[in-house]
């Protein structure tokens, strides 16, 4: 294999923004493939400068190469809180209601887009295989081509693609897809978004699709446009259940749910992942099933995210009230019904959290992947599994088809699906939990790893027509 140079927004390194448990999932997920293939990772350190200077802070962790530059805090303001999580990310979850449109944030988005091609093409080799990923850096293929780089390059989007009607409501909407198609290889999570990404080609930009094979060809040039659902990094997770952090955290719940049954839900504090309407689901359940209050408690950890953006402080404020009404109106001196947890945890507490509970609530409005759904089933007893319940808009049904599928926003079928899991007979948790974990091991962000890159290796010479 080619030595890889990833590029993302968020890495990992210590100290960074949101690294105290909020980072999210690419992250972490690109921290496993590059643990096992080598090269050097490279992004925002999550640190402001006064001036851009493109200067590279070079550190080796855990055997991974980061290399990070810092932004100015206008950056931060019009790329990072403005086009990529004020204008695309709530576009791209289908909330065009959200969608902030500001000529400021595009010509950020713009800028740091140069910015991070001036300062990485320095440390790309000829060999090198170039992985870009995610929204905040859509454009940078293409400038990347424009200071004549010639290496293979590929582009994974780690987040939903909206379908063409609702694309199409961003302005310069054509400019950007165009920049997509100077990558070889284009990755989505699910074949529903791919099938979104070659509709609007086709119908938007007059390209030659070819629906078979993904391939894309316009003005001369050809990408390859695939879905490869990412996974978790099994091996680790599983490394994690073992250990004393995992079985204290593990303790922790089940002494202090002690006869009741523990449900849990883990969630960057995000309106996408559809916290409020869980809640009300909740508390619909307690409503319909008053005898079963006593049966239960729910956990919800939801570290912050994106602080400084008014969408994101009005979804925590919502959060608190609603936990606060069920929680005034279901209390008893001995009972709490809903536990609300405002901050980060590691890995290894996770996982004797999800453990302990024996319901894993995961019901996102729309979502990418969620791969905290593979992690509760990764963590879970084989002699005892627990029951997960899964929006059937997060990209993760499309495999976790053994798990309780939902519709996120009927509260009556979220609080059914409880009661369910509530009640479901060891034979049938072991059945679905035992498919279930099949896809999670097997799928692994490993083979996602490798099967990108390969095909990327594979992508002829002549499959782009670079100048
Ligand atoms: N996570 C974490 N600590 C927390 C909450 C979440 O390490 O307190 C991790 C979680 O284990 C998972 C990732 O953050 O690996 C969330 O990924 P997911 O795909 O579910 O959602 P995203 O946040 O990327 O939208
Ligand atoms: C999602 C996005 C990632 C992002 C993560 C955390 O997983 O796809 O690109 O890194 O959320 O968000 P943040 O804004 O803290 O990087």
């Amino acid at each position: 294999m080619n030595r890889l140079v990833v590029i993302s927004n968020r890495v990992a390194v210590p100290k960074a923004r949101g690294a105290a448990g909020a980072q999210g999932g690419l992250a972490g997920a690109l921290n496993s493939a590059l643990k096992k293939n080598g090269g050097i990772w490279f992004g925002w350190s999550g640190g402001e400068c006064a001036e851009f200077t493109g200067d590279i802070s070079v550190r080796q962790a855990d055997g991974v190469t980061t290399a990070t530059i810092d932004l100015e805090s206008q950056d931060v303001e019009e790329y990072y809180n403005g086009y990529a999580n004020s204008t695309l990310w709530p576009l791209f979850h289908y909330r065009i209601d959200l969608a902030e449109y500001h000529r400021e944030f595009g010509m950020g988005y713009e800028r740091v887009n140069e910015r991070f091609a001036q300062s990485v093409i320095p440390l790309i080799q000829p060999d090198d295989i170039v992985w870009v990923h995610d929204y905040h850096l859509i454009p940078l293929g293409e400038r990347l081509r424009d200071r004549g780089l010639k290496n293979k390059m590929g582009f994974f989007l780690h987040i939903p693609w909206p379908p063409t009607r609702l694309f199409v409501s961003l302005p310069f909407h054509e400019r950007l897809v165009r920049t997509m198609l100077h990558y070889d290889l284009v990755g989505f999570q699910t074949t529903e978004w791919l099938e979104s990404f070659l509709h609007y080609c086709s119908k938007e930009l007059g390209a030659d699709v070819d629906e078979a094979t993904g391939q894309i060809s316009l003005d001369g040039r050809v990408t390859i446009a695939k879905a490869y659902p990412i996974g978790i990094d099994y091996d680790h997770m599983m490394a994690q259940c073992d250990t004393d952090i995992a079985r204290e955290a593990e303790q922790r719940i089940i002494t202090s749910t002690r006869h009741r049954t523990a449900m849990i839900g883990v969630d960057r504090l995000d309106y996408s992942k559809g916290l409020p309407e869980r809640i009300d689901a909740i508390g619909r359940f307690f409503d319909n099933y008053p005898e079963r209050v006593q049966d239960l408690v729910y956990i919800q950890i939801a570290p912050p995210s994106r602080e400084d953006i008014g969408s994101y402080q009005q979804i925590r404020q919502l959060l608190e009230q609603k936990t606060g009404q069920i929680n005034g109106a279901r209390s008893e001196v001995d009972l709490v019904p809903i536990r609300y947890v405002n901050k980060g945890h590691t890995l290894a507490e996770l996982a004797g959290f999800y453990r302990a509970s024996k319901i894993g609530l995961v019901t996102p409005l729309r979502d990418g992947m969620n791969l905290v759904a593979k992690e509760y089933v990764a963590a879970q007893d084989p002699e005892d599994p627990g029951v997960l319940i899964l929006s059937r808009f997060a990209g993760a049904a499309q495999q976790l088809q053994d798990a309780l599928l939902v519709n996120p926003y009927s509260g009556d079928d979220v609080a059914h699906a409880i009661r369910v899991a509530l009640e479901m007979p060891k034979e049938e948790r072991k059945a679905r939990w035992d498919k279930l974990i099949q896809t999670v091991r097997e799928d692994n962000v490993l083979d996602w790893t490798e099967n990108f890159v390969s095909d990327l290796e594979a992508i002829g010479e002549e499959a782009s027509l670079r100048s």
